[in-house]
């Protein structure tokens, strides 16, 4: 899940991310929030055109993709290639490029998206990044679009049997503070948020309208025979490691792969006994303005 906090950053190193637990993780994240695309927005035309930023393995994207008309078109961006699907299974109105969302997109790519979204692009993002990558991302949109953002943040750990442990489970996410670095973090993983961010602010300021902001928690989940509070409690468990992982050999950092290989063992021993996490997942959506003259943006259901 974590990268970097900014594509840019020296302070932590970049994590190779496992393209069977980004695609679990979208399960329990769609379940989480029970869409792909916000209800605000409205449905999409059939020539829209939808693009997905730090894309991965282009999970999100293609399920997008399955649930609309052929007509549509899809472009997934990320900064690296390497969790693309194979090029013989994407689907012909579907494209995967490299981009990194802080850096100026190629002219054609301007004002060509009828929505553009990100989903857990960075582990703690700074509000000065945010509105750099923010303002990028509206040259995409045509007027009227709209962008979507969505990210975690508010881990927390439980018992569910009295008397066991959590501790290891602490230990990994309390290694993480490379990823927390910076001042005024305003979204991601690794963050918890002390006090109102007033993320919704920050977007109005930057001219988006019909700005709306809805917090989930993932103790949504409440299927119990699916076990989805435990396997989500392993799947992060398992990109905390990753992430620490990436730690080893930096100076300083204090993580070797014993005690990492370690500490997950004992990790997983505690979500065996019942250890669980929650996390809040946020999405946020605003509108560019349709401009003087210009069509507001054209969806099915306006
Ligand atoms: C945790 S994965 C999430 C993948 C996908 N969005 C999902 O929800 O399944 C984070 C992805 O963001 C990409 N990423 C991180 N920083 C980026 C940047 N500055 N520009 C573009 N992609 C970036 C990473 O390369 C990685 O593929």
């Amino acid at each position: 899940m974590a990268q970097p906090r900014d594509i840019d950053s020296k302070l932590a190193p970049t994590v190779e991310e496992g393209v069977e637990r980004l695609d679990e993780q979208h399960i329990f994240t769609t379940k989480t929030l029970g869409f792909l695309i916000h209800p605000n927005i409205p449905a999409p035309s059939p020539t829209a055109k939808i693009a997905d930023i730090g894309t991965g393995t282009g999970i999100w994207l293609l399920d997008v993709a399955k649930s609309l008309p052929p007509t549509c078109q899809f472009t997934g961006f990320d900064a690296t290639s390497s969790s693309f699907p194979e090029s013989s299974t994407i689907p012909s109105n579907v494209a995967f490029k490299i981009q990194d969302m802080y850096r100026p997109f190629p002219p054609s790519e301007l004002e060509a998206y009828d929505i553009v979204a990100v989903r857990f692009t960075s582990s703690g993002i700074q509000r000065a990044d945010w509105i750099r990558a923010v303002k990028n991302l509206m040259t995409l949109l045509k007027p009227g679009g709209w962008l979507q953002w969505i990210d975690s943040c508010n881990f927390a750990l439980y018992n569910s049997v009295p008397g066991t442990s959590r501790a290891a489970c602490q230990e990994i996410y309390d290694g993480l503070d490379s990823f927390r670095a910076g001042d005024d973090l305003v979204l991601g993983l690794m963050m918890r948020e002390g006090r109102n961010l007033r993320r919704e602010e920050t977007w109005r300021g930057l001219g988006l309208e019909d700005v709306h902001e809805d917090v989930f928690s993932t103790d949504r989940l409440q299927e119990p025979e699916l076990r989805l509070r435990d396997k989500g409690t392993r799947n992060i468990v398992e990109c905390f490691v990753g992430c620490l992982e990436s730690l080893v050999g930096v100076e300083g950092s204090g993580w070797t792969t014993q005690r990492i290989e370690r500490l997950n063992a004992e990790a997983m021993k505690e979500v065996d006994q019942g250890v669980y996490h929650t996390l809040d997942q946020v999405c946020i959506v605003g509108r560019k303005p349709a401009g003087d003259g210009a069509e507001k943006h054209g969806g099915e259901n306006e």
